[in-house]
């Protein structure tokens, strides 16, 4: 990217020139989304519409809090409870790329379905590089099909608009920065949410459990920053396991849960290198996940790099 300043202007009068009736957008809060539907906001104004999405997936106090964010923004918002729906489809599920495929699919039809209610003729997208290259745009692997790329259907009805396309993480950052954006230093979410954080089937339950657990390592960790004890990795979160183990609450044998808490630090999310958290911060997240989650008998830190790992465990 050249200059932010340039890139905003130039960006604003492309959609203007693209978007003739109205559009629509998934927003999620974070950052890629944000940025693109407060681009759009700014090229198209009312004519957007900004379709803020609970899967069901999302993390802890979410739902409202990134309804509020994007109203006081000022964007043409819809908010769309899809929890019950999001749970029936991945009722079942625990193959990875196949959780990608039904989630984004699920995605689409509910975009489609909001589209058609507003009449939008197109779509935009918080796509940015690194989620079309994993997803194979470049001759290259399927790495993970991202939610953003692997569910569109072939036969769109609508228009695709990524106005971000081209950017990878950091430069989005300067976007929004730009734009005058709080989210702009929000750590990366992956699309499909917390179902890919929940290893195995992403029932209702477990993903409560995995909510809470995600939520003591963003509050820990970001505490331990802001008193200077570790630098605040690029993202931080945890993970559930498909994989019961033995422990001991109380006198009595219990056969629970395993939640692996990970932190790296990245520039673009093509590499990143597990962040060297101090021990008493990681002793403090696994003693607080497993008393307030009872399910959980095991916390332990992922330490792996990527490659060879991806940041996120699917
Ligand atoms: P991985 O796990 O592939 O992730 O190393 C790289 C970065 O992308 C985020 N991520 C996604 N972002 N849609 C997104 O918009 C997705 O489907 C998706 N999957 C992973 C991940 O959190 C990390 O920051």
């Amino acid at each position: 990217m050249k200059d932010v300043a340039e890139f905003v202007e130039e960006c604003i009068q492309k959609l203007k020139n693209e978007i003739e009736g109205t559009a629509i957008i998934a927003c999620s809060g974070g950052v890629d989304s944000t940025t693109s539907a407060v681009l759009g906001n700014r090229a198209i104004g009312e004519r957007l519409v900004t379709v803020f999405v609970d899967t069901g997936y999302l993390r802890k106090g979410e739902p409202e809090h990134v309804q509020a964010l994007l109203r006081n923004m000022g964007l043409n918002l819809r908010f769309v409870d899809a929890s019950a729906e999001f749970y029936k489809a991945l009722k079942g599920v625990t193959d990875p790329e196949r959780k990608r495929k039904v989630i984004g699919n699920l995605f689409i039809k509910m975009f489609e379905r909001e589209a058609e209610k507003v009449k939008a003729d197109t779509l935009i997208q918080g796509t940015i590089a690194p989620d079309w290259i994993e997803s194979g745009g470049q001759l290259r692997d399927v790495i993970k099909s991202h939610h953003n790329v692997g569910g569109l259907p072939e036969e769109m009805k609508m228009k695709l608009s990524e106005p971000l396309r081209d950017l990878y993480k950091d430069e989005v950052r300067k976007v929004a920065r730009h734009l005058g954006l709080e989210i702009a230093e929000k750590q990366p979410f992956p699309g499909p949410g917390l179902a890919v954080r929940v290893l195995g089937e992403a029932t209702r339950e477990r993903t409560a459990i995995l909510r809470e657990a995600c939520a003591i390592v963003e509050e820990e960790i970001e505490a331990a920053a802001s008193r200077g004890e570790c630098e605040l990795p690029w993202q931080y979160f945890a993970v559930l396991l498909p994989v019961k183990s033995v422990g001991v609450r109380g006198d009595v044998r219990a056969y629970g849960e395993t939640v692996v808490v990970r932190a790296v630090q990245s520039i673009d999310a093509m590499t990143a290198s597990a962040s060297p958290l101090p021990y008493s911060l990681l002793e403090r997240i696994g003693i607080r996940i497993t008393n307030s989650t009872p399910e959980v008998v095991r916390v332990v830190y992922d330490v792996t790099h990527k490659p060879p790992g991806t940041i996120e465990w699917e």
